[in-house]
């Protein structure tokens, strides 16, 4: 099997308001698959839906290629899922609520819950009710990456973390893929998207408006050019693929090139006489506010 979660034109209304409206990608089996875009645009539905927790409104939605709603609970046996507002017990301690999460799914207490323990360095003698937020994410965390499962949700599941904490669950997320499991993660961390999905979709507004791989993504924006030529750069100015031309003096400027032009502008560059050529490919920001935008065009790279 391929996709490991197949979803298809899949919608959402609560009462009048649609929250998903054409929701369309898959994630493949052994990969972690980025799911990103702005606040409400309709990440956690999703995932709820994909969960079971929600019931959707049309399209189709199927884990291990089955039906989401009517095969939840076998679904569950085979999946981990940590959401971004981990609520515990108040009275349990971590550690109870850890062996409890673990116990819901038929998993055991092992020497690898202990690794994590260590490894995200969670005090589990405190009561639940005295954790931050980042601890009881942490305990939510643990529980997931002790389990032994096909396939790992998180919904944000590091808007707490510190850094080094941040750096810990990207390595076990990791670790995850190297032994072939899949994973759907929904993340603000831009940098912890960059670094770990294969591929990413972005949903804006209840639609997903564009799903592949960062390279692929990078194909359709704009790099970012800086020349310095012996001859004045004026002329580029008006070309085709170059935008948001901004002349630093007679020789030198900064404009983006859409990527397809990249090769024609080059070469005009070339004709100047090249004193220096700096160039910086779109990162996942831009790509971001350029897709978070509206007219997805008034963002100029720099
Ligand atoms: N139970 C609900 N009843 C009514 N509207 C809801 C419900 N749950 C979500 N919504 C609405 O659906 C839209 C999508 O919400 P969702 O939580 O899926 O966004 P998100 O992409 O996860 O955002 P964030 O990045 O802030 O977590 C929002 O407009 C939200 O207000
Ligand atoms: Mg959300």
């Amino acid at each position: 099997m391929d996709n490991v979660v197949e979803i298809k034109h899949l919608q959402k209304r609560f009462g009048k308001f649609q929250a998903l409206k054409d929701v369309t990608f898959n994630v493949q089996a052994g990969e972690v698959f980025g799911f990103i875009g702005p606040n409400g645009a309709g990440k956690s539905t999703t995932i709820r839906t994909i969960l079971g927790i929600l019931r959707s409104s049309g399209g189709s939605a199927t884990v291990f290629g089955q039906n989401v709603w009517s095969n939840a609970v076998s679904i569950h046996k085979r999946l981990a899922y940590v959401p971004g507002d981990v609520y515990l017990w108040p009275n349990l301690t971590g550690g109870e609520v850890i062996d409890l999460f673990l116990k819901l799914n038929s998993q055991k207490h092992s020497a690898r819950t202990d690794e994590l323990i260590k490894k995200f360095d969670l005090d589990t003698s405190k009561k639940c009710r005295t954790y931050s937020k980042g601890n009881r994410q942490k305990v939510a965390l643990i529980a997931a990456f002790s389990s032994d499962a096909e396939l790992y949700i998180f919904d944000e599941p590091t808007s707490g973390l510190d850094p080094l904490m941040e750096e810990v669950f990207q390595d076990e997320v990791l670790a995850l893929k190297n032994d072939g499991k899949s994973v759907l993660l929904s993340s603000h961390i831009l940098s912890e998207v960059e670094r770990m999905c294969d591929r990413i979709g972005i949903i804006r507004e209840g639609t997903i408006i564009e799903t592949g791989t960062l390279d692929e993504m990078r194909q359709l924006s704009r790099t970012v050019v800086t020349v310095t030529t012996k001859q004045p750069v004026a002329s580029l100015e008006t070309m085709d693929g170059v935008h948001n031309f901004d002349a630093k003096s007679a020789n030198k400027a900064v404009f983006s090139v859409d990527s397809e032009k990249l090769n024609q502008i080059i070469s005009a560059v070339s004709n100047l006489e090249i004193v220096g050529l700096q160039s910086t490919p779109p990162t996942l920001e831009d790509l971001f506010l350029r897709y978070y935008n509206q007219e997805g065009d008034s963002h100029d790279g720099e």
